[in-house]
């Protein structure tokens, strides 16, 4: 008697937890989709500017990454004509390492900036095999374009890779602590870099970073990292990709890609060192000095004269400050 009353009891409980536990499940799923509704496919008319199917390689390095499976690559993107800038990453922190792998991505001169430009650029290539050519205009508006062919690229030509960087060509890389602290970071929907949580749209005609209400009807961004330099788990080119079908494109690069993120529900992740908890992506200009660079990822501000001079006393002497590290 006993027996069969406290059975009943149990079966009674379990019913009513399971129906408890679907009712919440449904809100939350419900409060879920509030909150982020499902994102819908842009008109193919308005896909097409971002669309990878739009533009044709002029010159391509399809066969860099066969065979191989770099630790990181650096995705440079670059204005045709600065030689001199490609040339200080190559002999600096882009020096072509063992992990590392270091991709300069144009486009077309602007404005048609004479041919002499593009027959240089030619050489070059053939001489680097570091450039990637793509058709469209080369233009800081076009940036976005230019950011969503570096992800389909990475996607389709180097998808063993374990880490990619998109990075400018001014910019100050400490390449030796970024893979180590990579060693021991996911590998899975990661992005990292300077964080920016509360950005708003400018709107103001005269800004360089101007977006209309049209284009962008909402009052804030996402969560998005500082373009200058970003690290991401090579796994998220392929998403961010495939997100793009559904953000309208906006002139700002780094914001974009924090749109596409959005829309895949990855969290950027703000890099600060756990001890100062200073950003370790520190964007602001800094004068060089080894010891407090021995402990950043990366600075910008670097034309390519001073990239080198600092480089040559850093990738000689940082060694020396890694005991202050811990
Ligand atoms: C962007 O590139 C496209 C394709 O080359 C070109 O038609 C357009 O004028 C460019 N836009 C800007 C603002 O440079």
């Amino acid at each position: 008697m006993r027996v069969t009353f406290s059975w009943r009891l149990v079966k009674f409980l379990t019913v009513s937890a399971v129906l408890l536990l679907s009712a919440q499940v449904y809100v939350s799923r419900v409060t879920f989709s509030k909150h982020r509704p499902k994102p819908r496919p842009l008109p193919e008319e308005e896909y097409r500017v971002l669309s990878p199917q739009t533009y044709k390689y002029i010159f391509n390095q399809p066969a860099v990454c066969k065979g191989r499976s770099p630790f990181l690559v650096f995705m440079v993107p670059v204005a045709p004509f600065d030689t001199e800038a490609r040339e200080a990453v190559r002999k600096t922190w882009g020096a072509s390492g063992q992990d590392t792998l270091t991709l300069f991505y144009v486009g077309v001169p602007e404005g048609g900036q004479g041919s002499g430009i593009q027959d240089k650029l030619e050489e070059e290539s053939r001489k680097h095999a570091d450039i990637i050519q793509i058709n469209f205009e080369d233009s800081y508006k076009n940036l976005t374009i230019k950011t969503m062919m570096m992800m389909n690229w990475l996607a389709t030509h180097c998808p063993n890779a374990f880490y990619a960087m998109k990075v400018d060509a001014d910019i100050f890389v400490n390449v030796f602590y970024l893979i180590r602290r990579l060693r021991s970071s996911p590998r899975q929907d990661y992005i990292t870099g300077s964080l920016i949580s509360d950005g708003k749209p400018r709107r103001e005609s005269n800004s360089k970073w101007q977006v209309t209400e049209e284009l962008y009807p909402e009052d804030s961004f996402p969560p998005y990292v500082s373009g200058a330099g970003y690290v991401f788990s090579a796994d998220l080119a392929a998403r961010i990709s495939w997100a793009s079908r559904f953000v309208r494109m906006i002139p700002l690069e780094d914001v974009y890609v924090g749109l596409c993120l959005h829309v895949l529900g990855v969290r950027p992740v703000y890099s600060r060192s756990l001890l100062t908890l200073r950003n370790l992506f520190e964007i602001q200009n800094l004068e060089y000095d080894r010891c407090i660079f021995a402990k950043l990822v990366l600075v910008n501000g670097f034309k390519p004269s001073k990239l080198l001079s600092a480089w040559e006393d850093f990738s000689q002497g940082h060694t020396s400050c890694y005991i202050l590290l811990h």
